[in-house]
């Protein structure tokens, strides 16, 4: 069979199954400090009487003040922005498989600190080693899932990568249920290290991305990596020299460019800020933008658009939610019920995200973005009326419909959005920038959250409200459809001409 027509071959699945695992780890960093919280900050009296004594070298709690405790949850986003803005240079330096590895002995290395810590400085240290780790891992996992993916298995292959993460939340949440008391959160944290672990053995018996492997001209190994990626019965040949044409601007004659040492590794570049040459056949290729070019091209309104809704997607406040909400919601409900209530939040993230997966591209990205920040913004101030009445039933169904509203849009759309509104040559360094807004307004939420929630109570869901309000206003306004409709198009739509030296 052509291997255009094949959809999941099983090799691939298990390719990006295993890939996903960092996802996975990604996940379970976010999610992990939420149930141990007051056990960990030796709250609610769980050290006893002498919380901060030290037990076989370790002590059992430790003293974090509300600032300090938001910086050591935030403080993985520092380290993420790093990987998240280093990544992408890496991955064409050392190729997919090899940054995996890295990004894999971060996360084992930040989960042995985190486990072992004995100063709050080793904890918060601890998190922007293992944040390192989930900023390059969260650039290389989702383009070798891209990357290997056969054209009809992109979607699903894509928002596998969302589905992990939610995943790995909720994983971290349920084992929180067993290993939240002292001194078994040390536990809880090191266990991050064990998927990290898994995937960096099974590595080497996963072949490096054939399109990393073309763009550096290892023409032979990348017909051998695709043809096991979509198995051994399959023809590989139309899709193998669409491959080649597209990245090196020339026709595939593998033969021949083994004898061609006119064009060698050196001559044609990826890393998105040096400007590619000359292609093998001598034709000049358009050199991709810099950052600083996006922003005097014609694709700047563009770039804004889909980096302004990677940040209304942190400004919704979701992991306000996310990292601190049995802490929040155990002032309404008590500490002992509230962390089964947010095993319940991330249960109805992760089932929402699934509903996401068969929405998108039937409902469409800016439907459901509108439907998204309208509901995350109605059910913020849900939530407050609720905290302000006393009403606990109240405030559980805010949270659950702002979790299910959050996850049906805001949550998957803004990763995939921007690579369908930017032509190839705008696009590394727009989602250079919207990974860092990302991680930035992330890392702010992370910060201020507990002091405001000790302020303001949960009416700090007003502010969400407001700024969720305010992205519904400028997806209404600014955002165009991008389901089923080609960059050309869009762009047309919103008057950029599209660059007469790129096809
Ligand atoms: C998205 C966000 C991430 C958040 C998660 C919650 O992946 O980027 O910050 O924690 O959704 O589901």
């Amino acid at each position: 069979m052509d291997s255009r027509e094949l959809g999941f071959p099983g090799y691939m699945v298990y390719a990006g199954l295993l890939a996903s695992m960092t996802s996975l780890s990604i996940g379970y960093v976010i999610g992990s400090p939420n149930v141990p919280e007051s056990a960990i900050r030796g709250k609610n009296g769980d050290c006893g009487p002498d919380p901060y004594t030290v037990h076989n070298g370790f002590p059992n709690c430790f003293e974090f003040a509300d600032l300090l405790w938001g910086f050591a949850v935030g403080s993985f986003c520092l380290g993420a922005l790093v990987g998240g803005l280093t990544g992408g240079s890496v991955q064409n330096m050392f190729g997919r498989i090899r940054t995996m590895f890295i990004s894999n002995l971060f996360f084992i290395l930040g989960a042995l600190l985190l486990g072992l810590t004995y100063h709050q400085a080793q904890f918060i240290v601890g998190r922007i080693i293992i944040g390192f780790a989930c900023g390059l891992g969260g650039v290389v996992a989702p383009t070798y899932l891209g990357e290997i993916s056969t054209i009809k298995g992109r979607g699903t292959m894509g928002t596998m990568y969302q589905l992990l993460i939610v995943t790995g939340i909720l994983i971290s949440n349920l084992i929180g249920l067993g290993l939240s008391s002292p001194p078994l959160w040390r536990i809880l944290l090191a266990i991050n290290g064990i998927p990290a672990l898994i995937q960096l053995f099974m590595l080497p018996s996963l072949v490096e991305s054939p399109r990393y492997l073309v763009s550096k001209n290892r023409l032979q190994e990348a017909r051998v990596s695709l043809q096991k990626l979509r198995g051994a019965g399959n023809n590989i040949e139309h899709e193998f020299s669409d491959m080649v044409h597209l990245l090196l601007g020339r026709d595939d004659n593998t033969a021949a460019v083994n004898q061609d040492s006119a064009f060698d590794e050196a001559n044609y570049k990826t890393d998105p800020e040096a400007p590619v040459t000359a292609t093998a056949s001598g034709a000049p290729s358009p050199s991709h933008y810099s950052i600083g070019r996006l922003f005097t091209s014609e694709c700047k309104g563009l770039a804004v658009i889909g980096i302004l809704i990677h940040f209304f997607q942190q400004a919704s406040g979701i992991n306000g939610l996310i990292y601190y909400s049995t802490s929040f919601l155990g002032d309404v409900f008590g500490a002992g019920n509230s962390k089964y209530i947010t095993v319940g939040v991330s249960s109805c993230n992760l089932l929402s995200t699934l509903a996401s997966v068969f929405l998108i591209d039937k409902t469409g990205r800016r439907t459901l973005l509108l439907i998204s920040l309208g509901g995350v913004a109605a059910s913020s101030i849900l939530l407050v009326i609720g905290a302000y009445a006393d009403v606990g039933v109240l405030v559980v169904v805010a949270v659950f419909l702002y979790t299910a509203f959050f996850a049906i849009g805001l949550g998957p759309i803004p990763w995939l959005l921007l690579s369908e509104l930017l032509p190839t040559y705008a696009l590394s360094p727009a989602s250079s920038i919207a990974t860092a807004v990302n991680w930035g307004t992330n890392f702010v939420v992370g910060l201020v959250f507990p002091s405001l929630n000790r302020g303001l109570g949960n009416g700090t869901f007003i502010l969400f409200a407001s700024l969720s309000a305010l992205g519904f206003f400028y997806t209404w306004y600014f955002i165009p459809e991008t389901r089923a409709r080609s960059i050309e198009e869009i762009m047309a739509e919103k008057g950029v001409a599209p660059r007469s030296d790129y096809n």
